[in-house]
């Protein structure tokens, strides 16, 4: 008897001890942890795939103007340097730009510079922001680092075509690439204002390179096909030129129609039998890798073409992510999203509809699996 009251008195004391004491500690807890941990706004973005944000801390509370400055220190200074001379504290493979010396390569106007701090370079260590800064921030930065730059020296060459508000389309001879390859004399250059330059040959419309930075220059506006063109961008991306399109194994060259620029968009326009292609290209960035995009629109069935993907070498099939199909072609990852079927090195196209082709040159592969790229192995 004396054992069971003992008991009893221990469980009434344990009980006291776990409403009073352990209840609310544990409850202060939870809300505690819970106010700790709370999720993120989600990020404004127009990516593939979800990234965790980085820059909780210095996401303001909605309606706080937004200091650029402030953006700058956390997000830029550690590369760019706190003064914007290029000297952070980052060990970079290449440099940091320094914004004092003025002259943005990658395009200087507000939404070149928006799309650089939005998407990245790619193939350089600029990594996008557009997972971890909000519109207002980039908008914010942007103007910042726009304004640690001295005025705009005058327009430095007469001979340099700048892409300012509105895509450029150029037409003329495209210098060879090296030593196995003539000069093209038939090329095509679409500059868009986000800096972007594709290079085509106009026969078969076979896409042959992709730059970011500058457009182009020309030693002789004048006399129209004399010397080449002179694409001024950094490559980012290029294909081995070969035939694009096939239909039951037989290539059907493209033929080219035109260009046409709507809404500060250009787009090439072609045909293949049976169907009308209008192509346009835009800079973009997966996860935290930037690369660009072109996208294709068709009129007409084109169910029974197989479209070649833009490639070095043989690309390596690795799966299907959220919404597109992966390869990977060297160091760069070649994602295509709208195609019908997966075939042996490329894709059979739809129906109807879009079909875009997504490049991340020399893509960082830890980045790539973060980003939900499949078939892929840690480096690490
Ligand atoms: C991890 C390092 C790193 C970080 C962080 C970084 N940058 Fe960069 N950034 C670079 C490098 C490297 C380049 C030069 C790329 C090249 O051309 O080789 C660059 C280039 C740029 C350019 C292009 C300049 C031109 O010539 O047109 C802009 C604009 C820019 N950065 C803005 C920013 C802003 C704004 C931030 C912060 C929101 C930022 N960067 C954060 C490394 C970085």
């Amino acid at each position: 008897m004396a054992h069971q009251s003992s008991m009893t008195a221990k469980s009434i004391l344990t009980n006291i001890v776990c409403v009073f004491i352990v209840a609310p500690i544990v409850t202060a807890l939870i809300v505690w942890g819970a106010w700790v941990l709370r999720p993120d706004p989600p990020p404004q973005t127009s990516s593939l795939d979800a990234m965790p944000s980085h820059t909780a801390d210095i996401r303001p509370a909605p309606q706080t103007p937004v200091s650029g400055r402030t953006v700058y220190m956390a997000s830029c200074a550690r590369c760019h340097g706190p003064s914007g001379d290029g000297k952070g504290t980052e060990q970079l493979d290449r440099p940091a730009r320094s914004f004092l010396a003025g002259g943005f390569s990658f395009g200087n106007t507000p939404e070149a510079v928006r799309r650089v701090v939005q998407h990245g370079i790619a193939g350089t260590p600029m990594p996008g922001f557009a997972r971890t800064l909000n519109a207002q921030q980039v908008q914010a930065v942007t103007k910042y680092v726009i304004g640690l730059a001295p005025p705009a020296p005058p327009a430095s060459d007469d001979a340099e075509l700048v892409v300012q508000n509105r895509p450029l389309v150029l037409r003329g001879m495209l210098p060879a690439r090296g030593a196995l390859e003539g000069d093209q004399p038939r090329g095509l250059l679409i500059g868009g204002i986000d800096g972007l330059t594709l290079a085509y040959d106009v026969d078969e419309v076979r896409f042959r390179a992709a730059r970011q930075g500058g457009f182009a220059a020309r030693t002789d506006w004048e006399n129209r096909g004399g010397t080449p063109l002179q694409p001024l961008g950094r490559v980012i991306h290029w294909a081995a030129p070969r035939s694009v399109f096939s239909i039951d194994g037989r290539s059907v060259p493209a033929e080219f129609l035109g260009t046409t620029i709507r809404d500060g968009v250009a787009a090439i326009r072609m045909q293949i039998p049976g169907v009308r292609i209008k192509e346009h290209a835009a800079i973009t960035s997966v996860g935290e890798l930037p690369g660009y995009v072109r996208t294709l629109v068709f009129d007409g069935d084109a169910s029974a073409i197989t479209m070649m993907l833009p490639s070095q070498g043989v690309p390596r099939y690795l799966g299907r992510g959220e919404s597109s199909e992966w390869w990977r072609d060297g160091g760069d990852l070649i994602g295509i999203r709208g195609a019908a079927e997966v075939e042996a090195a490329g894709v059979r196209l739809p129906a109807s509809g879009t079909l875009d082709i997504i490049v991340l040159p020399a893509a960082d592969i830890d980045q790539a699996i973060r980003a939900g790229i499949p078939g892929l192995e840690s480096a690490t």
